[in-house]
Formats: structure tokens, C-alpha cells, sequence
């Protein structure tokens, strides 16, 4: 099998390129990544030398550069490849418009030209909007996105839909709620809080912190990819969640409980624009249709993510200086 797995140098993608490699290690893996700011080649050290994996440096928006991936024969596309973050896309809508929607495009257009076997589309729940206080996104909840990141990510579903309804083409989409764990880059909540509290910096929670996110470990996030690439039905979106909802205050007083910090780091800001009140996944349908269970309770996840982040301060120390950008250039010399 040849995988291409688009955006496999950031959070999730690099966690799927290490739980595949392992899982599977006759596949050949092709990571496709520009390196944006949240593309870090430091998680995949690991397996960078092996020899059934391979780095390319390349925006998917670059029609040549995909095409002449793909001519080579590739079994099946994953794309992670994103801006991810909704407070920079409240700055910078357009660069989220140009990756998400037209570089899902390009994505979709070499899979056609190139006949691959399946593509899947890794999306998100905020394409859905937000919830009241009450009530779970399933497959058929109306599209609704309010951020720039989530209606550009709803463009690319969009997409994808188009292709398979228009040419056939063996399609999936996953809808995952908030991930955590290992190697996430930090400027989302979980990795700001623990970085800023280890250094007994200040912790900004947004307006009055009683926003409610869906948090699943990112290991079960993979094996739900996993497990929709080599089972999921043609043409089918599949919903990924926790069944752990919590509010943004638990999760900082959980942080600051288990580092042994003072709530005194705390500090309510200015809410983010058009803010989502509420997040929450049905997961039935890939629970029931291809068996998907996952492994990691909050209470565990959490404090492997807190253990792995104080493990690993030197990861998060790179990002904060911009040490971490140089590594391309150390490893694989100037383009
Ligand atoms: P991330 O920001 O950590 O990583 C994104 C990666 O994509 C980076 O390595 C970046 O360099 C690369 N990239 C960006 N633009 C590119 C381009 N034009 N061409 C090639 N590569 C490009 O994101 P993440 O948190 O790992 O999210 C991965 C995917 O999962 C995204 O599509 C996101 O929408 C989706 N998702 C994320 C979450 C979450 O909680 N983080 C939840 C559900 C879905
Ligand atoms: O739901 C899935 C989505 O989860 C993914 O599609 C996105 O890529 C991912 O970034 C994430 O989006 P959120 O906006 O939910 O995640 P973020 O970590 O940015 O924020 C989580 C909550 O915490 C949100 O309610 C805003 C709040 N927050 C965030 C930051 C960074 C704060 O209160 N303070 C902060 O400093």
C-alpha cells in the first residue's frame, strides 16, 4: 500500500504517520508538507531514515508538484494538510481559504487523474456550528460553520462531496472533535495552558471560560482514520468524539491541579469573535459500522499529555525560541 498523508508534519498527521509506520511497516508512507509555521519535522525523527518513508516538501496547492507525486502510483490519499487554528484565521482568513478549499481541490483533481483507491478528507465538527446546552452533532446535522477555519474546512467537504457525487470517487470524510496529546503544537489550549503554567505565565482563558469542547486523545483519533480508510463505505461521513465534553475552566484547573500551580495564573480576556458556546459528537455511526472504540479515558490522557510535555521541554522550548524551523534545512540542506 502507498499512502500519501498530506500535512504529516504537524499534531495529528505526524501521530498518524508514527502509529501507521508501526502498525503497518510494509506500507510505503509519502508525507507531503510546506512547513508552514506549525510543521515540525522534530516529530517524525523517529522514522525519517527508514526506508519505507519518504518527505516531500510541498504546497498542495502546487499542481506540478502534486501531479508528480502522484504519477508514481499511490494507493490512497489522507489529507491533514490545514490551517488549523480559528483565532488566526479570524486574522488571516485567506491563506485558510487558499489551503483548505483550493488545496483540497488540487488534492482531489490528482486522486482523479491518478485513479486512487481512496481519499479521506480529515475534517472537523466545527463545520457543523455550535451547540446549546443540549443536543450532539450527527452525520445528517445541517453544515453551519461561524469561524473562517471552520467554513473553509466546510468548503473542502463541500468538495469532496461534489467529487464523489459527480465522478464517482471513492470518498470518506471524518468529523473529529478536539484532540489532544503528544507534539501539539502550542497555541491551542491544552499545550498553551501546560507551556505557559510550567513557566508561571500568565493563563488566558477566553470570555467566561464556560465554553464546552470535546476532547479525545489524538491516538484514537488515529485509529479512527485508520479504521475509515481501510473499512469506511464509499461516499460516507463518519463522526469522531470523545463523549467528553468539558468546559475550557475544568481543563485549566485540571492543568494547574496536576502541576501543583496557583489559579492565581488565571486571567479572564476578551472572548473570541463569533466564539462556538458548544461542541459534542455523536460518534454512533463509526462505533457501530466499523467497530471503533477508543482507548484513552480523559483522566489517563491527560496525564500522559502532561508527563509527555514535561518530558519533552527541549520540543516545546524549539517552537517557542523558532529553533524547530532550522531543522529542515540541518537535515535535509537548503532547497
Ligand atoms: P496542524 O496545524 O498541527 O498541522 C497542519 C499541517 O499542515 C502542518 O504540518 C502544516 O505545515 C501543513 N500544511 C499547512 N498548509 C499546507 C499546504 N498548503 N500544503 C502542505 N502542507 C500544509 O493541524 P492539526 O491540528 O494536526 O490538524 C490536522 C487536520 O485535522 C486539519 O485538517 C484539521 O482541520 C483537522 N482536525 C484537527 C483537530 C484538532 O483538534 N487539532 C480536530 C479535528 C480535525
Ligand atoms: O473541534 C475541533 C477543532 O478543535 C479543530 O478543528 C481545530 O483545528 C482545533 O484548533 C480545535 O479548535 P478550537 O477552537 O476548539 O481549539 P482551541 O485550542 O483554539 O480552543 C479551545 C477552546 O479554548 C476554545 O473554546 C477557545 C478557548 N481558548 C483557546 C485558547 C488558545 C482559550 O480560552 N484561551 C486560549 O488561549
Amino acid at each position: 500500500m502507498r499512502l500519501v498523508i498530506t500535512g504529516g508534519a504537524g499534531f495529528i498527521g505526524s501521530n498518524f504517520i508514527l502509529y501507521m509506520m508501526e502498525k503497518y511497516p510494509t506500507y510505503k508512507i509519502i508525507n507531503i508538507d510546506t512547513l508552514t509555521y506549525a510543521g515540525n519535522l522534530e516529530n517524525l525523527k523517529e522514522v525519517e531514515n527508514h526506508s519505507n518513508y519518504k518527505f516531500i516538501k510541498a504546497d498542495i496547492n502546487d499542481v506540478n508538484a502534486m501531479n508528480s507525486v502522484f504519477q508514481e502510483g499511490i494507493d490512497a490519499v489522507i489529507n491533514f494538510a490545514a490551517e488549523s487554528h480559528v483565532d488566526r484565521s479570524i486574522l488571516q482568513p485567506e491563506v485558510f481559504v487558499r489551503t483548505n478549499v483550493l488545496g483540497t481541490q488540487v488534492l482531489l483533481e490528482a486522486s482523479k487523474k491518478y485513479n486512487v483507491s481512496k481519499y479521506v478528507q480529515v475534517s472537523t465538527d466545527e463545520v457543523y456550528g455550535s451547540l446549546g446546552k443540549t443536543g450532539y452533532f450527527r452525520e445528517e446535522t445541517p453544515i453551519a460553520p461561524n469561524s473562517p477555519y471552520s467554513a473553509s474546512k466546510a468548503g473542502g467537504d463541500l468538495l469532496v462531496r461534489a467529487y464523489y457525487e459527480t465522478y464517482n470517487m471513492p470518498v470518506n470524510i471524518t468529523r473529529c472533535s478536539n484532540n489532544y496529546g503528544p507534539y501539539q503544537f502550542p497555541e491551542k489550549l491544552i499545550p498553551l495552558m501546560l507551556t505557559n503554567a510550567l513557566d508561571d505565565r500568565s493563563l488566558p482563558v477566553y470570555g467566561d471560560g464556560l465554553n464546552v469542547r470535546d476532547w479525545l486523545y489524538v491516538e484514537d483519533h488515529c485509529s479512527a482514520i485508520d479504521l475509515v480508510l481501510h473499512e469506511g463505505k464509499i461516499g460516507e461521513v463518519y463522526n469522531i468524539g470523545g463523549n467528553n465534553e468539558k468546559t475550557n475552566i475544568e481543563i485549566v484547573n485540571t492543568l494547574i491541579n496536576e502541576l501543583g500551580k496557583s489559579s492565581s495564573l488565571i486571567k479572564y480576556v476578551q472572548d473570541r469573535l463569533g466564539h462556538d458556546r458548544r461542541y459534542a459528537i455523536d460518534a454512533t455511526k463509526i462505533t457501530r459500522d466499523l467497530g471503533w472504540k477508543p482507548k484513552h479515558n480523559f483522566n489517563t490522557g491527560i496525564k500522559d499529555t502532561i508527563e509527555w510535555y514535561l518530558k519533552n521541554k527541549e520540543w516545546w522550548e524549539r517552537i517557542q525560541s523558532g529553533k524547530y524551523q532550522n531543522y529542515y534545512e540541518n537535515r535535509y540542506g537548503a532547497l
